[in-house]
């Protein structure tokens, strides 16, 4: 892949244009006015007015006078007074009726869209039985039970309320949690609880707050900071040096092993080699399949993979071909509709089916990951520091000291300029670059034992994608930490990783040691996805390459080979047999078709 040889970190820190909004006299007259009503209701029995229900038959209906500033009703009634305290009633049935609409509708309809199933359907059922009730008999039944009272009143119109608040805060939680950066807290052990308003007490000196029901922001804001590169030289990698010696502030166990630190350069030298040593993480047939309106839809069939300690593995493939449902199956995230099959053995226990809390404790301790699309992977809502910390405080129980120290040491070793101002802002301030250096920051918090990059660069511009991907790699050899690199280019794993497997269509139809795959690969879909690299010597208006033809329709599998309708090399079997992966040269290279290209390709890793 052709990468322009860039140092990390030319980013520097535009301070944000501040814009004041002016406030004009009509909003101020409208505050002033509403200060005075509510004092005005909240003092009115201090105030000198006659009682609201004392008549004077004498002064019916009488006009404006000193006595009685807006004169009196038809029973001689002082009007003034009626007002004030009739503005009292209003104002405590106007603000409280919603508040318990929005109190116990907006939570059900937040847990009713989080947790969907038996209990969404629940809540929205008896939410249809209560509006298809007529509120006034409702009212009528109530008061007629209860009696009457503001009280009684106000609680009636607050449930009648209930509906309509559970639609709203309902239908913003589906959205929501679906959201990239929600799926990245949970990868990072987050709690239902925290992700959900904080009811979250495990540590009390952490505040109560909404973590992603904030309506009004999306993650898609950018503003600026989308280019602020181009400065001085960032401290990453002066920072990078110092971070081993934070042992005074993370509990021993977060401080790497030095088993851990095995070189892992001698692991590169052994080029082609077989993997010896036992997997850190063994992918045993795993399939996902996914109900959808038009069938069953295979994303990920059948797959075998192994990841050894400090090794990292490419997974290369077209869009669609699974790639992201394999890795959100490794970490037990599919969508809550999927089925999984197969084992999934990591550090000695298979996470298919392990105690959700066990497995929880797992992510972002032990397994990490970082998004294809910084923009929406970090919450847009909370700061780079709450992010940070959060995620140290709830695996290596730091204290916020240590945990803010510790955060600022991560984000100088990622290359953050400034780490400790950035600390306090939000991802919208940041460009690209930055926030995948943050995702990435975060992932790495607690040393975890595998990350899993998935696309990591593919929303960014090409100079950044290759400082992240050197940064990946620097931090991946410096912490010993097993990688699984996805990207759809086979440039990107060339010269990056020890193994490649490729995937066609769910299914993994070419694995080798990267310098054995370039050397000479023998899945024509393979010869295919190197032919597809722009090269950076061809002629001008060469048309850029591409593999004929469209992948497969997951919920149509095709007889014979997946990629027989688009390979030029495809004959009568290929069509009616489906090649299983046999071994090549060696037994760790493998790959799935009848007719292996024997020439070799001629790349090199
Ligand atoms: N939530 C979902 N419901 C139904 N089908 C899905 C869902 N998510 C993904 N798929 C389908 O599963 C298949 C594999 O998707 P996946 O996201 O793993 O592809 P990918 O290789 O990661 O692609 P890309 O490179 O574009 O990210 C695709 O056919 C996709 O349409
Ligand atoms: S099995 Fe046949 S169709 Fe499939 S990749 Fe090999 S040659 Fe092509
Ligand atoms: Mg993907």
């Amino acid at each position: 892949m052709a990468t322009l040889e860039l140092s990390i970190g030319e980013e520097v820190a535009v301070t944000p244009v501040r814009r004041t909004r002016r406030l004009g006299p009509l909003f101020w007259a409208a505050i002033a006015w509403m200060t005075f009503v509510f004092v005005a209701a909240a003092l009115a029995n201090l105030l000198p007015l006659p009682s609201p229900t004392d008549m004077d038959m004498l002064e019916r209906r009488a006009s404006m006078s000193a006595q009685h500033w807006l004169g009196t009703d038809g029973l001689g009634r002082d009007e003034l007074a009626r007002l004030i305290y009739g503005a009292r009633i209003s104002l405590i049935v106007g603000l409280c009726a919603p508040m318990i609409g929005i109190t116990i509708g907006g939570a059900l309809g937040m847990l009713a869209g989080y947790f969907r199933g038996r209990f969404e359907t629940l809540v929205v059922g008896s939410m249809d039985v209560l509006l298809a009730f007529p509120p006034l008999i409702l009212a009528l039944a109530v008061t007629a039970y209860l009696g009457q009272s503001i009280l009684n009143l106000t609680c009636i119109l607050g449930v009648l309320g209930i509906p309509a608040f559970m639609r709203v805060a309902r239908a913003a939680t589906l959205t929501l949690a679906r959201r990239e950066f929600v799926i990245a807290a949970q990868a990072l052990g987050a709690t239902h609880a925290r992700l959900l308003p904080a009811w979250r007490c495990r540590h009390h000196r952490r505040r109560e707050r909404i973590v992603f029901l904030r309506l009004g922001r999306t993650a898609s804001d950018t503003e600026l900071g989308q280019h602020d590169r181009r400065g001085t030289r960032e401290p990453g990698d002066r920072a990078a040096a110092r971070l081993p010696s934070r042992g005074h502030d993370v509990p021993d166990r977060t401080v790497l092993q030095p088993g851990r630190r095995r070189a892992a350069g001698a692991h590169r030298s052994a080029s082609g080699r077989a993997v010896t040593e036992p997997a850190l993480l063994s992918v045993e047939a795993v399939s996902v399949d996914l109900p959808t309106p038009r069938g069953n839809l295979r994303a990920v069939d059948q797959v075998d993979l192994r990841v050894g300690a400090g090794r990292t593995l490419g997974v290369v493939g077209e869009s669609g071909c699974g790639k992201t449902m394999l890795s959100r199956a490794i970490l037990q995230l599919l969508p809550k509709k999927a089925r999984l099959s197969g084992r999934v053995m990591f550090d000695g226990q298979d996470l298919v089916g392990l105690d959700p809390e066990r497995l929880r404790k797992l992510r972002g301790r032990s397994l990490a990951v970082v998004f294809q699309d910084p923009m929406t992977s970090l919450n847009p809502v909370l700061t780079i520091g709450t992010q940070l910390i959060e995620t140290l405080q709830e695996h290596l129980e730091l204290d916020g000291n240590a945990a803010k120290r510790r955060s600022v040491e991560l984000l100088a070793a990622v290359g953050i300029p400034a780490p400790e101002q950035r600390l306090t802002q939000y991802p919208h301030k940041l460009s690209g670059g930055m926030r995948q250096r943050v995702a990435i920051a975060i992932a790495l918090s607690c040393e975890p034992k595998l990350l899993i990059a998935d696309e990591p660069t593919t929303a960014l511009d090409v100079t950044i994608q290759a400082q992240i991907l050197d940064l990946l790699a620097r931090e991946q050899r410096r912490r010993h930490m097993a990688m699984i690199l996805i990207t759809h280019d086979l440039g990107v794993v060339a010269g990056r990783t020890d193994e490649v497997a490729v995937m066609y269509a769910g299914r993994v139809v070419e694995r080798a040691p990267t310098p054995a795959l370039f050397k000479k690969m023998r899945m024509p879909y393979t010869e295919a996805l190197l032919a597809a690299i722009p090269k950076i010597d061809a002629a001008p208006h060469t048309p850029l390459p591409a593999i004929s033809g469209r992948p497969p329709d997951p919920t149509r599998p095709i007889q014979g080979c997946s990629f027989s309708p688009r390979c030029r090399y495809a004959a009568g079997q290929c069509h009616r047999e489906k090649p299983s992966l046999a071994a090549a040269e060696s037994l760790d290279h493998q790959y799935a078709c009848f007719h292996p290209i024997e020439v070799a390709a001629g790349a090199t890793a």
